[in-house]
């Protein structure tokens, strides 16, 4: 694999960060885990799992904790159970019928709905009567395209009921992702709806996918969610969700299912242009979402109301806005919203509305905040609060400081929690009620789960690359369809280690900094995506001759893409260089992968740099997207051509 990132040093001197801070007194005296749990996995780690598999409910046993045949692990081996069961039937029949799963807040203003678990077992248990209505059964495959609605999670929960496994594809992708994501997993059923509110308008879902089902064969029925109200098109493959699901009785007797039946495929970029179905089992993944969840935010079901921001369309929303609270009979608000509508404090007065105790987030929005002023959060009570999360991307010790501060009023603590859509869960990541937090720090990994530091050659060492030594509960089983990609992405960089694709450090203290991608992944906003695939996307339009693609530091979205482009002959001068062509680049990658893959910058150059054997160096063209001190250039077959950039940049055409 080649290595395009190297740390960069502003990254590396975050850890000679000195400050601490302690658990606070009361949290630590009540906390869910106190450190005997870091002693308890030392011990027997198998045993620590099984420990905390036994939080769920299982109607057979397992034979086996682990079945380790490297790169493939199964879980629990032998034991069945139904995820929807674990969300749902259980805490209704322990009495929590009417404890509200959700405070669904729409983006108009006013727009309310409250759901409880004997509710949201009623509507899940009529929309698994619907899919077995329309022939999903379980292995099935089922694409899930919808705004963050309540019928997200029901869809989703729907899915788990009946054994099939939902892809959710996030609502900004396009319909050629859709496509992709279609096609890769054979999905027999899409369900989505007209649309769902944004920045203060309906915006439009359902067009996307009347444009990818014409070409998707697998594909038997659409059902959409009317969120909007919005005029849509109709095919005869269409159904209301109101007239499939509402008339469903609502009782649904649930069967189990084997520990490793297929949950779910969640698609996610990798270093080449095709993203990858990760894919999700269902014993070994709830046992650690659901413990994690418990542990790392110290949840106190009975008198927490927890709020994780991300949208379903991403793992931090599959694990930690739907399974793992749900699994915990935990009270949660779900916001459909963008974090401006209706006004910049819109989050904080969502937050004094239902007395959110736990927060869940990405440093993306935290910094946003930051930059919008200290008096919005100011004119909202807030005292609710009492732990504040993480997630995404490493958190800048300037931005955890304001967050614990200026929101969490100087008492919450902050857990910094590092994890992938492929560790499927939490791995890295402060206790609350334990660990003294440094800011920017995920400090290290949690109780049951193995790192190492690596060099080049696999060696443990104090910085280099991070790895993961043992299997995990939630971790990947694979990637669908693609074993020997899977091998290859994971398994074959250091042997007998999961290698991550991160940069990472210890200090002198132990402490353990994660440092960015070493790939050619950006991480914008905390969603992944690929060099490669926006790459593919410019060079697919067909004024485009050539295109490389960085991520340069962005002060507020962490990274920010950068296109490098060169133009066939026969463009013209006067229409390649205008800003009209600028903008024609960056609505076709829009097109082709979805808005937040548009290039916040793009530079039509006469030539890209390239070394002697013909190969972009990007890293180069990192520096200049960053205004960096350019290095040792002298590979360059032609070395003019990085001041002909330099001199570009100037004047290159930014998105706002
Ligand atoms: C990549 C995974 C996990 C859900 C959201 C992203 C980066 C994630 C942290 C953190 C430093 C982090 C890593 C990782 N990342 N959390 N707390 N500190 N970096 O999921 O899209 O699968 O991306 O996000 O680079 O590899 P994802």
């Amino acid at each position: 694999m080649r290595l395009m990132n190297e740390p960069s040093t502003e990254l590396s001197a975050l850890s000679t960060e000195t400050r601490r801070f302690d658990p606070p007194t009361e949290l630590a005296a009540h906390a869910n885990v106190t450190a005997d749990a870091y002693e308890d996995a030392a011990k027997d780690r198998l045993a620590f799992w099984e420990a905390q598999a036994g939080r769920l409910q299982w109607d057979r046993g397992w034979d086996r904790v682990l079945d380790w045949q490297p790169p493939f692990a199964k879980w629990f081996v032998g034991g069945e159970l139904n995820a929807s069961v674990n969300c749902l039937d259980r805490h209704v029949e322990a009495g929590l019928g009417d404890r509200v799963a959700y405070h669904w807040v729409g983006e108009p203003e006013g727009d309310r709905r409250t759901i409880t678990y004997a509710e949201l077992l009623a509507e899940v248990s009529k929309a698994a009567n619907a899919l077995t209505e329309l022939g999903i059964v379980q292995g099935d495959r089922v694409c899930i395209y919808l705004p963050m609605i309540p019928e997200a999670a029901i869809a989703m929960l729907a899915c788990a009921r009946v054994g099939a496994a939902h892809s959710v594809v996030f609502g900004g992708f396009s319909a050629q992702a859709l496509v992709d994501r279609i096609t890769d997993a054979d999905a027999k059923l899409v369900i989505t709806a007209d649309g769902g509110y944004r920045r203060g308008a309906p915006s439009a879902l359902k067009p996307a996918v009347d444009e990818a089902v014409p070409q998707c064969p697998s594909v038997e029925h659409v059902v959409v969610v009317k969120r909007t109200g919005q005029d849509v098109a109709w095919t005869d493959k269409d159904l209301w969700w109101s007239d499939v699901v509402d008339r469903q009785p609502a009782v649904h007797q649930a069967t189990s299912f084997d520990a490793e039946n297929p949950l779910f495929l969640l698609y996610t970029s990798g270093t080449t242009g095709k993203p990858k179905g990760i894919l999700h089992t269902t014993g070994g993944y709830l046992a650690q979402v659901a413990w994690t969840h418990w542990a790392v935010f110290d949840l106190k079901p009975e008198t927490d109301v927890y709020w994780c921001t991300a949208d379903v369309g991403w793992v931090t929303g599959h694990s930690y806005a739907v399974y793992g609270p749900l699994a915990n009979a935990a009270t949660s608000v779900l916001y459909e919203g963008t974090p401006d509508a209706g006004g910049r404090d819109r989050w904080w007065s969502v937050v004094e509305e239902f007395r959110v105790s736990i927060l869940y987030t990405a440093p993306t929005a935290i910094r946003t905040f930051m930059k919008w002023g200290d008096e919005l959060p100011g004119g909202h009570d807030l005292t609710s609060l009492r732990v504040l999360g993480s997630v995404g991307e490493p958190i800048n010790p300037e931005a955890w400081i304001w967050y614990r501060d200026v929101i969490g009023g100087g008492r919450c603590p902050i857990v910094d929690t590092w994890w992938q859509t492929e560790t499927g869960a939490m791995m890295i990541s402060p206790l609350p009620g334990v660990t003294s937090c440094k800011p920017g720090s995920a400090m290290g990994p949690l109780p049951g789960i193995a790192v190492d530091v690596v060099n080049d050659d696999g060696d443990p060492k104090r910085a280099g690359f991070l790895t993961l030594n043992e299997p995990w509960p939630a971790m990947l089983r694979g990637i669908w369809g693609d074993e020997q990609r899977y091998r290859e992405t994971y398994w074959s960089r250091f042997e007998g280690r999961y290698f991550a694709g991160d940069g990472a450090k210890w200090d002198d203290d132990d402490v353990l900094w994660l440092l960015g991608r070493v790939d050619d992944v950006m991480n914008v906003s905390g969603h992944r995506i690929s060099t490669t695939e926006v790459e593919s996307a410019l060079v697919s339009h067909p004024s485009v001759a050539e295109a490389a693609v960085v991520g340069a530091n962005d002060a507020t979205t962490g990274q920010a893409i950068v296109a490098f482009v060169t133009v066939r002959g026969s463009v013209a001068d006067d229409v390649s260089s205008g800003e009209a062509f600028a903008k024609e680049l960056r609505e076709h990658v829009a097109k082709e992968i979805g808005p937040i893959a548009k290039p916040r910058q793009i530079l039509i150059t006469p030539e890209l740099p390239k070394t002697r054997s013909g190969k972009i160096m990007r890293r180069l063209l990192r520096d200049v997207a960053e205004h960096r001190e350019l290095g040792d250039v002298t590979t360059l077959a032609d070395p003019t051509v990085v001041n002909a950039i330099n001199d570009k940049m100037g004047d290159a055409s930014t998105e706002d």
